[in-house]
């Protein structure tokens, strides 16, 4: 299958083409994002499904210089620990190496420049336990981050259909107080995830994926294989 890119700006893209080429976008211009298009997302990502209806999440959008330039600074702290401790020591075949190398690079891009991507925007989800209990005990319907992770790729979603770029990354979490105390944000929420947004220098298309469908889906049983 092929799928569109819709690479020209203000291109209308179908919902399979956007979200078959969206993709972890790492490099930004410095072009502002218009508000209508900020709220657009956040209102997709209102749409999307939370147990119950309860929606149990806020979002921080973040445009100011200086405070985008304070939770780069938090990010990179947790990103400089981080990369030491995940680099690999060897690679399988050079071709893992490459595509290793190519990810670092544009990882590496983003901490490195975080504070000039236009808008940054933390999801926050309170810190509440969704478990209901009766007398024969919890019944273990789904974490609270299972209500809020949809938002989030809504969001994300919404902003392909745009023409913006996101990325969702959590490197921040390493350092999470900070982010708190910058923002003034109270210490029952967790920042879940910190999303950069504008638009990308990259170009949209279908990311590899180690693990294909037919390769992580049985059919009636386990372990039962199709073929598509
Ligand atoms: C829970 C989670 C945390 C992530 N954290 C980060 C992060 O801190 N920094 C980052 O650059 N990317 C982060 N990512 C992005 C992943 O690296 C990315 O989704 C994955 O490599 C696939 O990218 P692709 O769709 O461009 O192939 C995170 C993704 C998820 C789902």
């Amino acid at each position: 299958m092929t799928f569109e890119t819709g690479q020209a700006r203000g291109n209308q893209i179908g919902l399979l083409d956007g979200l078959m080429t969206n993709r972890a976008m790492r490099r930004y211009s410095d072009e502002p994002v218009a508000d209508e298009d900020i709220w657009t997302c956040l209102e997709a990502a209102v749409q999307a499904p939370s147990g119950g209806n309860i929606q149990p999440y806020q979002f921080v959008v973040v445009q100011d210089p200086e405070l985008r330039a304070g939770l780069a600074g938090i990010y990179r702290r947790g990103w400089a620990r981080y990369e030491v401790a995940i680099a690999p020591g060897e690679f399988p075949n050079d071709s893992a190496r490459d595509a290793w190398e190519r990810n670092n690079r544009a990882t590496v891009h983003l901490a490195e420049n975080l504070e000039h991507v236009p808008v940054i925007v933390l999801l926050l989800m309170p810190t509440i336990d969704m478990t209901v209990h009766d007398e024969e005990g919890p019944m273990p319907v789904g974490p609270t981050h299972a209500s809020v992770y949809p938002a989030i790729q809504n969001f994300m979603l919404a902003a392909r259909s745009l023409g913006l770029g996101t990325a969702l990354t959590t490197l921040h979490r390493i350092y999470e107080d900070d982010v708190r105390s910058l923002l003034g944000i109270p210490e029952r929420y967790e920042v879940l995830a910190l999303l950069p947004l504008g638009h990308p220098t990259g170009k949209w298309g279908v990311a590899p994926r180690y693990r294909g469908a037919e390769r992580i889906t049985s059919w009636d049983a386990f372990g039962e294989k199709r073929t598509p």
